[in-house]
């Protein structure tokens, strides 16, 4: 029997032993390359989005495991308000089949995607212009995965270091095996970018394996099925312009690690979280992210909120110490954040109803893109009967 291969030969790999070292070294060059590559690439899309912001459609979203913290803010929700604001089109994903990738219990997903509603609309996102909408609601996206699947090596998806990564989280967490949704949920995530034509992703650097496999879909579906014209557009990645927000323990703050600040948190515990922040022993502040990582997140933190730089505000503290510090940075993030709150309690107290309502309208939109695509794939794959 032979096997088909995809249009494009995809390495096989096989190293055993040893050679897995050398094979992680080689992905971690690549994946530090492609960084730099996405980042300078981000620089020129800047540009090529304020001149004709209508040629771009935004695609990205979040899965539903509890409300948005400040990680989520400073790494790709503000900026995804930013593009809407910029006049690009922009669809936003709840992933809710995303969540059971490396869990059995779901949990609330009504009340989790409400959380996680309010926080968009509370952040900014206008329903006029934008559309929100969930997985589970949109089968054509979902059975766009099918002829995905086939594009890809098992191999291809085992090397994503970030499925790796989760999936040694997972194993370590819950002392499970890997689901297929794990290994599979990058290709899942090329249907929710390719079925609405998504062609500009707004991610952090973590996510960019998984746009690359999109790339590879989008190709590989181009090359096999549509080769006389492309139908697939190979999405770009743009990649926030702040860095990696670190939680109370210094490490990058996660919901899962318990260690997060959510955006729908009261002042008190606003001030506790700031008040519990690693720093180091040093009395005098400096900017130095590489040297002194805890204490670079407060000053970016406060730099974000006050419009500063992390380096002016380095200077304003100086001798003054990492007390000074923090007083700064909670009244920044208290004050930059009021409006968020103020308009999220708002919303949250109204009811559900709305809620409920922008996310009917954002999924029906979804269906009808969805549905469309899936006819012109089964048209292009020679399945329309
Ligand atoms: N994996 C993303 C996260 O965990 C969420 C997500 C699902 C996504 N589908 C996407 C992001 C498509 C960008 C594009 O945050």
């Amino acid at each position: 029997m032979s096997v088909t291969t995809p249009p494009e030969a995809a390495p096989t790999s096989s190293a055993p032993g040893a050679l897995l070292d050398l094979e992680a070294a080689r992905e971690k060059r690549t994946t530090t390359r492609s960084a730099a590559a996405a980042r300078e690439r981000t620089a020129e899309l800047e540009g090529l989005i304020a001149r004709d912001p209508g040629k771009y459609r935004v695609l990205t979203g979040d899965r539903p495991t509890g409300a948005l913290h400040l990680g989520h803010l400073l790494g790709t929700v503000a900026n995804r308000m930013r593009l809407q604001d910029l006049g690009v089109e922009v669809f936003l994903i709840v992933a809710d089949y995303q969540v059971i990738t490396d869990r059995d219990d779901a949990g609330d997903l009504p009340a989790t995607v409400r959380e996680v509603l309010l926080d968009y609309l509370a952040a900014g996102l206008d329903p006029q212009r934008s559309t929100v909408f969930t997985h589970s609601a949109v089968p054509a996206l979902n059975q766009l995965l099918l002829p995905f699947l086939s594009l890809v090596t098992v191999a291809e998806l085992e090397r994503n270091p970030t499925v790796k990564a989760e999936a040694e989280a997972a194993v370590l967490r819950q002392r499970r095996g890997i689901s297929g949704l794990l290994l599979t949920y990058p290709v899942h995530q090329a249907a929710d970018i390719l079925f609405c034509h998504g062609n500009l992703v707004p991610v952090g650097v973590d996510q960019l394996p998984h746009l690359e496999i999109t790339r590879t879909v989008a190709r590989r579906f181009n090359q096999r099925y549509a080769a006389a014209r492309p139908y697939f557009p190979e999405p770009d990645a743009l990649i926030a312009p702040s860095t990696t927000v670190l939680g109370s323990d210094g490490r990058r703050m996660s919901k899962s690690r318990g260690n997060a600040l959510e955006l729908r948190a009261t002042e008190d515990k606003t001030a506790a979280f700031v008040k519990r922040a690693k720093t180091d022993a040093e009395r005098t502040i400096t900017y130095e992210p590489e040297r002194r990582p805890e204490i670079a997140n407060l000053l970016q933190l406060g730099a974000y909120f006050t419009g500063s730089t992390p380096e002016g505000l380095a200077e304003d503290v100086g001798a003054a110490g990492a007390g000074r510090l923090k007083a700064l940075v909670t009244e920044a993030v208290v004050e930059g954040l009021r409006p968020l709150r103020a308009r999220r309690r708002e919303l949250a107290s109204a009811g559900p109803r709305y809620l409920d309502e922008v996310l009917a309208r954002g999924n029906a939109r979804a269906n009808e893109i969805a549905n469309r695509t899936l006819d012109d794939v089964r048209g292009l794959m020679g399945m329309r009967y």
